[in-house]
């Protein structure tokens, strides 16, 4: 992603948004239950990851990595069984809270289409 994709959804704040929106709606929204159930009970942790690896994602500062190192997400999701329905489960709640931040029109599309990308890669059983 560009440096202005991070800047034009409103940088570090605007990211912690999504991402805070994002989980909120897993845990709220039983259409994300089987996703929900593979997550910690206390979600802190990931809402911080998920915010540190997007920042860099998006064309921000790479906390993640200056954390953690390369990201390896494939190897990192292997012990969570991902097929299409987890991967849709997964990028519904995206789109979702997108909307919610008033994203939409040409960025919502791209950042749907990349989202789409990374989470059909991380794929791991059929079905
Ligand atoms: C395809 C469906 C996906 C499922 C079911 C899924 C599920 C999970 C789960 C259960 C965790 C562990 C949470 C924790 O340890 O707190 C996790 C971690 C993570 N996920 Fe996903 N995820 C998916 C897609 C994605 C996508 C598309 C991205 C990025 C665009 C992503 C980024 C991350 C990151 C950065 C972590 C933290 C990794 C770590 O350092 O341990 N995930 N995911």
């Amino acid at each position: 992603m560009s440096e202005s994709v991070f800047g034009t959804i409103g940088g570090e704040q605007g990211v912690r948004a999504l991402v805070d929106r994002f989980y909120d709606l897993m845990a709220l929204d039983e259409r994300f239950a089987g996703i929900r159930a593979m997550h910690p009970v206390n979600l802190d942790s990931s809402r911080d990851k998920l915010f540190w690896f997007l920042c860099g994602w998006l064309g921000g500062p790479d906390h993640y990595q200056s954390r953690f190192g390369h990201p390896r997400l494939r190897a990192r999701h292997l012990p969570f069984p991902i097929g299409s329905s987890e991967r849709d489960q997964w990028l519904l709640c995206m789109a979702e809270a997108m909307r919610d931040r008033g994203i939409e029109g040409a960025l919502f599309d791209r950042l749907l289409e990349a989202f789409h990308g990374t989470a059909d890669w991380m794929r791991n059983r059929p079905g």
